[in-house]
């Protein structure tokens, strides 16, 4: 949450601010801000404002700033309402230090208590304005910057993610991190920090990953890393290999949409390097998980937060399915707080597209602690999750930019279903044969994700006559209410529509008190086994006056029967059908989010990578 960006070089840094932010604004829209060290007013300028990036462009548009050194920020809010004021950069006293925060500090009541005490007063209600104050507060009594910086993070407690500036060393930017991410581009003769690497990937590849309590000093020729101990330290350079046109809409009006069209792609890239070459298994990278290794298991876990954890659901289930091991599912703000039963003979699986998630990573440490092994599945390379696993599988999906994740959700069902294969195969509970019937309608599955996209007017059609509902109930059973979750939560987040995900059995327990004339529900019904008892659910709901929406495989003329609309996903071995019955959700969503007027790639309230817990 919260997306921070700076640059020092011999180019004016506003445009490049805003380009930047303008790409952060995924970790939050609630308002946008640049501090920029002016040479000729030899002072700190900043300018922000509430609302989005392009409300602070047209605010500079008429009130132009330039300087070759500034940092930038994208808020989502914490402590305060979106406001011009609570708006970052937060400036100290003076106006000598400005500071741009990711994060929350902990104790920024104390800090303001005592600094009040001492003649600071406070513009803003957020926390960060006090880390502005407190470096200042140090550097009046120092007369030294970094040892200023220092002993402000003696002081405060909490996560951060900090770009200072100070217009007494216009040419230096301080960055440190603490459990929120934070790199440094590197460039000729001009160097950048970010939130992430999407805001700086057209001037750069090449990069440092800050790991938590390392202080950068960031000149536009050099930079020096201290750890911890305050000791310098030399850093390896992180190449990305994401491409600049991957971050870019590419002619699609949002980039939900592109991502949606990008699945075939990501999901043929997550299965081409994973199968052996000869047919017989899975290669996951380097994931020492092999016969000996699964053998100490006796229970898995699958931890994880929002989409991430639906997906991991279907790895819950897969797994239980195919290689017989127990598994418990919690979303990670749960098993944090629980003492969960684990020790060193639980597989921990940790989901997380950014690899950042605050609840997911202080999760995935309590497990580690607890000596357990842990897989993480990762999409962004060199996240912090990724980095503190004991084992990475990364979903191939490359840079998702709208809120809502789609391609990352069917990356991570990927590799939910080459992983719980693996351990199937390496624990002997399913044969080499049954492998490959399994792969060989794998390897149909992009082909088949095209095919559905190729029916995107049909669920605009269906957008068209269902705009005016209230209430959305999704129904399936088996893998097909794992998917119900994911497709009920896509249409919260973006149609701003309440909508329930329904175990189908489970409706006539209370909420079919819920159903009434013309109440659209959504059945899912692949898994062929559970038809009947699901289409019984489905009368049930018709009866009340339902309008049903079904979704089911291509042959199950059945369905025509029942339903009111429906959707055929294209026919597949069984326990594939959660990646394809979810793309006409995502469709739907989609549509439903555009019919109404919203912000699809932005919806309110959101952020895609939440750093705070
Ligand atoms: C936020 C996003 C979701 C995402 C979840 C977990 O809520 O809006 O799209 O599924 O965080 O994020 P992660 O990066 O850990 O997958």
């Amino acid at each position: 949450m919260c997306g921070i960006v700076g640059y020092i070089g011999n180019k004016n840094a506003v445009p490049i601010l805003l380009r930047g932010l303008e790409r952060l604004e995924y970790r939050g829209y609630d308002s946008a801000g640049v501090a920029v060290y002016s040479e000729k007013e030899k002072e700190i300028i900043v300018c922000k404002t509430k609302g989005r990036v392009e409300n602070l462009e047209t605010k500079l548009y008429d009130n132009p700033i330039k300087g070759r050194i500034g940092i930038g920020h994208t808020r989502w809010a914490t402590h305060g309402i979106p406001s011009d004021t609570n708006a970052h950069p937060h400036f100290s006293k003076s106006g000598k230090v400005a500071v741009v925060h990711n994060g929350i500090i902990e104790n920024y009541m104390e800090i303001r208590e005592i600094l009040g005490s001492k003649g600071y007063d406070f513009v803003s209600e957020t926390d960060t304005e006090t880390v502005a104050q407190l470096t200042e507060y140090f550097y009046n009594q120092t007369g030294d910057l970094q040892q200023a910086v220092f002993k402000t993070l003696e002081k405060v407690d909490g996560s951060y993610a900090l770009g200072i500036i100070c217009s007494d060393f216009p040419d230096m930017i301080v960055t440190t991190k603490k459990n929120c991410p934070l790199i440094i581009g590197l460039g000729q003769g001009e160097n950048f920090i970010a939130s992430d690497i999407t805001a700086i990937l057209q001037y750069t590849r090449n990069t440092y990953i800050l790991e938590d309590n390392e202080v950068a000093f960031v000149s536009k020729d050099s930079i020096k890393i201290y750890d911890d101990k305050k000791e310098e330290i030399k850093k390896d350079v992180y190449v990305v290999d994401w491409s600049i046109e991957a971050a870019e809409k590419s002619g699609y009006d949002h980039f939900m949409l592109k991502e949606i069209y990008e699945q075939p792609k990501v999901v043929a890239d997550s299965l081409n390097r994973r199968f052996k070459p000869d047919g017989t298994g899975i290669q996951l990278d380097s994931i020492k998980l092999g016969r000996e290794e699964l053998s100490n298991i006796n229970k898995v876990y699958v931890v994880a937060c929002g989409t991430a954890y639906y997906a991991g659901l279907v790895g819950k289930a897969l797994i239980e399915k195919l290689a017989r091991i127990p598994v418990i599912s919690d979303v990670a703000s749960e098993f944090r707080y629980k003492d969960p039963l684990i020790d060193e003979n639980t597989l921990v699986i940790v989901i997380s597209q950014s690899g950042e998630t605050a609840d997911t990573l202080e999760a995935m440490r309590l497990a580690k602690k607890k000596n357990s092994r842990i897989l993480a599945v990762v999409n962004v390379v060199g996240s912090t999750i990724a980095r503190e696993a004991d084992d990475v599988i990364y979903t191939l999906a490359g840079p998702e930019i709208a809120v809502a994740s789609t391609k990352a959700y069917s990356a991570q069902v990927v590799a939910m279903f080459l992983l719980s294969l693996h351990i199937a195969l390496e624990t002997g509970k399913m044969t080499v044969d049954q492998f490959k019937e399994i792969k060989k309608e794998m390897e149909k599955l992009p082909s088949h994700i095209n095919k559905i996209l190729t029916k995107a007017p049909n669920v605009k059609r269906f957008m068209e006559k269902y705009i005016g509902s209230k209430n959305v109930f999704y129904i399936g059973r088996g893998l097909d209410y794992t998917v119900c979750r994911e497709g009920s939560l896509k249409l919260k987040e973006i149609a701003y529509l309440h909508s329930e995900p329904y175990a189908a059995g489970e409706l006539k327990h209370g909420p079919i008190a819920l159903i009434e004339e013309s109440t659209l529900v959504i059945a899912v019904a692949t898994q062929e086994h559970l038809f009947a008892k699901t289409m019984s659910n489905v009368k049930e709901v018709k009866a009340r006056g339902a309008k049903v929406l079904i979704i089911a495989m291509e042959g199950n003329r059945e369905i025509e029967n029942y339903a009111d609309d429906y959707m055929y996903i294209p026919r597949t071995h069984p326990i594939l059908t959660p990646l394809l019955a979810n793309i006409p959700q995502q469709l739907f969503a989609y549509y439903m989010a555009l019919g109404l007027g919203n912000d699809v790639d932005k919806p309110r309230n959101l952020a895609k990578s939440v750093t705070v817990e």
